[in-house]
C-alpha cells in the first residue's frame, strides 16, 4: 500500500502497529528492537538498542536499570528519541521523538514477573553501566543469588529497575522509494490531534 497522507493511519501509534506487525508477519527477526537515544544536560548525546515492550496510543515502553547511564540522562533530561529500522517486507525506518516519563509500579512489577528467571536475577546482581571488576565478579553475584534464592524464590524488582515511556510528539514514517525519492511522512502532534505533513527524502 502506498504511503501517503490518505492513507496512514491519523494516529501515528496505530500507524507504527501496524508497520510492526507487517514486519513481524514478514519474517523481520528483531522488529521490536529500537535505538534510544538519551542526551546529558549539557547537550552530548548517546544511544543504544532496547526491546521494545509496549505499544499503545500514549507511547513506546522498554525496561532499563534507571540507575544506567540512560537513566540518569533521563532523570536530569526526561527526552529521548527512538528508531526502528526494518528491511521486511519492505525497507522502512521509523523515528519517535517526546517526553519520557516512567512506567508505573503495578506495570513494571507485571513485566518483571513475565521476564525468565535468569534475566530476573541478572537484572539484580548487574549494576548496568557500572564499571565491574571482570566477568567472574558478576558470575559469583549469580551464585550467590541462586543460592540465597532458590528456584522457587521469586527475586523481587530492584527499585532501580522498570519501564520508560516515550510519548511522542513527532513521529515520521520512512519508506524507500525508488531512484531514492523515498516517501517521508512527519506527525506532530497539535492540540490534541495529529498533522501530517510530507517531507522531501
Ligand atoms: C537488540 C538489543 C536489545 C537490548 N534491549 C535492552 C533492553 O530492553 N533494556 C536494556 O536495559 N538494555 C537492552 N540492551 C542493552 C543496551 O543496548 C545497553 O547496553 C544497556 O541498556 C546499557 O545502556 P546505557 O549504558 O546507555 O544505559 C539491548 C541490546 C541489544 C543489542
Amino acid at each position: 500500500m502506498a504511503v501517503d497522507e490518505a492513507s496512514v493511519d491519523p494516529d501515528p501509534m496505530t500507524q507504527l502497529s501496524r508497520w510492526f506487525e507487517t514486519a513481524r508477519t514478514a519474517g523481520e527477526p528483531m522488529p521490536e528492537a529500537m535505538a534510544v537515544a538519551t542526551a546529558t544536560t549539557n547537550g552530548r548525546p548517546s544511544s543504544r538498542m532496547v526491546l521494545l515492550r509496549g505499544l499503545d496510543h500514549r507511547g513506546l515502553v522498554f525496561y532499563t536499570d534507571r540507575e544506567s547511564d540512560k537513566g540518569r540522562d533521563l532523570k536530569a533530561n526526561p527526552f529521548s528519541a527512538a528508531l526502528f529500522h526494518w528491511l521486511l517486507p519492505v525497507h522502512r525506518q521509523v523515528r519517535v521523538t517526546g517526553a519520557v516519563e516512567e512506567v508505573d509500579d503495578e506495570q513494571s512489577d507485571a513485566y518483571w514477573r513475565s521476564r525468565p528467571l535468569g534475566a530476573r536475577r541478572s537484572a539484580v546482581a548487574s549494576h548496568q553501566s557500572e564499571v565491574v571488576g571482570g566477568r567472574a565478579v558478576l558470575e559469583q553475584r549469580m551464585a550467590e543469588l541462586a543460592e540465597a534464592l532458590p528456584e522457587e524464590t521469586e527475586p523481587p524488582r530492584p527499585p532501580r529497575w522498570g519501564g520508560y515511556r516515550i510519548r511522542p510528539e513527532v513521529v515520521e514514517l520512512w519508506e524507500e522509494g525508488a531512484d531514492r525519492l523515498h516517501d517521508r511522512l512527519r506527525y506532530q502532534a497539535q492540540f490534541g490531534s495529529w498533522r501530517i505533513e510530507r517531507l522531501s527524502p
